[in-house]
């Protein structure tokens, strides 16, 4: 970063009298042969390259860990990043900021921990006088909601993926009678919902059963537990519910792909996959160890939650709010009415696996 290139040239000199920040500028005073100087650094770094704070809500986490590359890969020649993980710590995550700002950081990207944490973190932006791009967690409320005019969101319309991850499993129930075991008509299901209060994961639980329902199924929920995204989570309670309803389940629907990975490590534990011994599983996200087992033929399908865009989206914004334009300017996203830009999701089989290799970066 050349501010701080200049930084320590200036103190090497032993000249530094005084430095101030000043919007997108560092004002630099400096003493040569007794008079007072002032040069203004009106350089790129300062100016079209802004320093943006980015916070991940923990590294360990399968889908944000695609996210964030993508983020890092859009800011080449475009941002200078703060890049901290959060380690599912909201307190550790607020002084993350707070220490951003002080270090001078001319937007934030934001990925909460608690998503009920986006005001407080608003009103950080706001005291600090710089923008704030929330992405992936979104307030509950909506973010145009959290008091601040310069905050925005970047993800996606959680209902949709529930929605399209129940339309892909009333098409493959259709496609598959033998599924319904036990032979009753009724499709008995597992749930393993993600981190309870995240909107995706709030909106994927309902909308799936709706929409398998609205399709004209009958539903029985034998189980369902939150797994909290994590596949060692995932495996865990599928081992228990394989331990208590065994065959009686015919269906697994899990909110994301990460879960449905330890689902079925349990399921492979028990036999399952050899010979004529199935479950169908589902989830979201399309990250590529689903691919991979959807390839195998040991998952159904997951719906792709595109890490790619909404790197890329949220850098843009970042980028644009951090240098004072308008956020979406020079982009091709849109706003909604609630300051959000929705990265659509896709229903992802064997039939279409390219189209989510690419959002991975896989192609
Ligand atoms: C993804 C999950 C991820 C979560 C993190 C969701 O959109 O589908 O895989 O764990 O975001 O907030
Ligand atoms: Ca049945």
């Amino acid at each position: 970063m050349k501010v701080k290139k200049l930084l320590s040239v200036l103190l090497m000199a032993g000249m530094v009298m005084g430095i101030t920040a000043c919007g997108s500028q560092t004002k630099t005073t400096t003493e040569t042969t007794g008079t007072a100087q002032t040069t203004e650094a009106t350089e790129a770094s300062a100016g079209d390259i802004p320093l943006i704070g980015v916070t991940i809500y923990k590294y360990d986490d399968n889908f944000m860990s695609y996210t964030r590359m993508s983020i890092e890969s859009a800011a080449q020649g475009k941002a200078e990043l703060l890049m901290n993980d959060s380690q599912n710590d909201q307190s550790k995550q607020n002084d993350q900021v707070d220490t951003m700002i002080a270090k001078g950081v001319k937007a934030l990207a934001i990925n909460l921990v608690d998503p009920g944490a986006a005001p407080a973190i608003a009103d950080k932006a706001k005291a600090a006088g710089i923008p704030v791009i929330f992405f992936n967690k979104e307030y509950p409320d909506g973010t145009n909601n959290v008091g601040y005019d310069k905050a925005w969101f970047v993800g996606t319309n959680s209902a949709e993926s529930g929605i399209i991850q129940g339309e892909l499993v009333a098409k493959a129930w259709a496609a598959h009678p033998e599924w319904d075991k036990n032979g009753d008509g009724k499709m008995q299901y597992v749930m393993l919902m993600g981190e309870p209060g995240h909107p995706d994961a709030e909106a994927r639980t309902k909308e799936s059963v709706a929409t398998i329902e609205a399709k004209g199924i009958t539903t029985e929920e034998l189980a369902k537990q939150t797994g909290m995204w994590d596949a060692s989570k995932g495996k865990e309670l599928m081992e228990t519910w394989l331990a208590a309803h065994g065959d009686k389940i015919e269906m697994v629907l899990c909110n994301n792909d990460g879960m449905a990975l330890g689902v079925i490590e349990a399921l492979k534990a028990a036999g399952y996959f050899e010979g004529d011994k199935f479950m169908p599983v589902v989830g979201v996200d399309a990250i590529p160890e689903a691919l991979e087992l959807i390839k195998e033929g040991k998952m159904v399908g997951t719906v792709l939650n595109d890490p790619l865009n909404q790197g890329k989206a949220t850098l843009e914004l970042a980028v644009n709010a951090a240098l004072g334009k308008d956020v979406l300017e020079g982009t091709s996203w849109e706003l909604d009415e609630t300051l959000a830009v929705r990265v659509p999701y896709v229903a992802i089989t064997e039939e279409n696996l390219d189209v989510a290799e690419e959002a991975y970066g896989m192609k």
